[in-house]
C-alpha cells in the first residue's frame, strides 16, 4: 500500500497503490489507471493478433475485446495499428497495445515475442497476415512468388516456432491461424498461394499435436472468399463473407473446442467435393 489507487486481484485483494487507480484483473477485471480510464483484461488472456492492419484481423481485435481480453496488435503500419488499439480500447475498456512486426523479416521475430511476454500473463495467438499475389504475377517473377510463400509459410513458421515455447511455458492458450480453402487443392489459378497456405495447414497440423501436450489449443480457419482488401476488385468472386461473420464463427469454433473450421461452413462441402474430382478432369477445369 502506497497511497493513491486501489487493486483487486484474482486473489480477491485490495491493494491500495501509488498510480491512483483501482485494479481488479486475473478473473476478468476493471483498471482504473492514473488517467482515469477503465481498462478490462478478460480473464487475464491477451490475445497477439499478427498482421493486425487487416480487416479480419481488425475485426477480431475488437470481438476479442468485447469478450473482455486484452490484444496486442503486431504488424508493419504502426500509424494504423495505434489507430486500432484506440478504437478497441474506446469501444471495449480493454488494453491494447501495438508490436512492431515483419513477417518477412524473421531475423526480428525473437525480438517479437521478447516484446510480447513483459506485456502479458498469458498469450494467445490470432495469425491473420497473409499475402495473395495474382498467379500470373507469381509466374512471371520468381521473386513474387517467393515473397508469397515466404510471407505466407516461412513467416508463419518462424514467429509460431518462437511462441511455441512461450505457449509451452504457460501450461495454456489458444492458436487461430488463418489459413485457406485455396490450400486445399493446387489450382490453375491460385497454386502459389495455394501451395504457401496447404504447407502451412500441415505445419499447423503437428504445432497442434505438440502444443495439445501442454494444454494450448490450436485452431486452423479455412475461409472461403472474404470482403477485404485482399479479395477488393478481383473478378469472379462469389459467396463472399464479411470480416464480422467470419470472427462470429470463428468464435464459435473456439468455444466449441474445435480443432480446423471451414468459415462459412458451406466450404467445407464445397471443398470436400473439389479435393474429389479426379486429377484427369481438374486439371482440365478453369478454376
Ligand atoms: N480475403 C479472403 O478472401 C481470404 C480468404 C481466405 C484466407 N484469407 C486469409 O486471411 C488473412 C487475412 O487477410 P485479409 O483477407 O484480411 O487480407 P488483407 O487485408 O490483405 O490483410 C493481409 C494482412 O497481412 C499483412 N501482411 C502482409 N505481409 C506482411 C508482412 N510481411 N509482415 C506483416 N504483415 C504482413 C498486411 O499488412 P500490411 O497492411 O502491412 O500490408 C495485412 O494486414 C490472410 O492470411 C489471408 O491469406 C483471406
Amino acid at each position: 500500500m502506497s497511497g493513491g489507487g486501489i487493486e483487486l486481484n484474482g486473489g480477491g485483494g485490495i491493494e491500495l497503490n501509488g498510480g491512483g487507480g483501482i485494479e481488479l484483473n486475473g478473473g476478468g477485471g476493471i483498471e482504473l489507471n492514473g488517467g482515469g480510464g477503465i481498462e478490462l483484461n478478460g480473464g487475464g488472456e491477451t490475445w497477439l493478433i499478427l498482421g493486425a492492419s487487416s480487416a479480419l484481423a481488425r475485426a477480431f481485435a475488437l470481438a476479442a475485446g468485447e469478450r473482455g481480453a486484452a490484444v496486442l496488435l503486431a504488424g508493419r503500419d504502426r500509424e494504423d495499428l495505434e489507430r486500432t488499439a484506440a478504437d478497441v480500447r474506446l469501444r471495449t475498456g480493454v488494453r491494447a497495445g501495438v508490436v512492431p512486426f515483419d513477417a518477412l523479416d524473421v531475423a526480428s521475430h525473437d525480438a517479437t515475442v521478447a516484446g510480447c511476454r513483459g506485456q502479458a500473463d498469458s498469450l494467445s495467438v490470432f495469425l491473420a497476415f497473409g499475402l495473395m499475389l495474382p498467379q500470373d504475377r507469381c509466374e512471371e517473377s520468381f521473386d513474387a512468388a517467393r515473397r508469397t510463400i515466404e510471407t505466407n509459410y516461412l513467416g508463419a513458421v518462424s514467429i509460431l516456432s518462437r511462441l511455441a515455447p512461450v505457449l509451452e511455458a504457460q501450461g495454456r492458450g489458444r492458436v487461430v491461424v488463418i489459413g485457406s480453402v485455396a490450400g486445399d487443392r493446387g489450382r490453375l489459378r491460385n497454386y502459389v498461394y495455394g501451395s504457401a497456405k496447404a504447407g502451412l495447414h500441415a505445419f499447423v497440423q503437428g504445432l497442434r499435436a505438440r502444443l495439445w501436450r501442454a494444454g494450448v489449443s490450436v485452431l486452423t480457419v479455412k475461409p472461403g472468399f472474404v470482403d477485404t482488401a485482399m479479395t477488393w476488385g478481383l473478378p469472379g468472386l462469389f459467396l463472399v463473407a464479411e470480416p464480422a461473420a467470419v470472427v462470429r464463427s470463428v468464435f464459435r469454433q473456439l468455444d466449441r473446442g474445435r480443432e480446423v473450421a471451414y468459415v462459412p461452413a458451406f466450404w467445407l462441402p464445397v471443398m470436400l467435393i473439389l479435393r474429389h474430382i479426379p486429377e484427369f478432369l481438374f486439371k482440365r477445369l478453369n478454376v
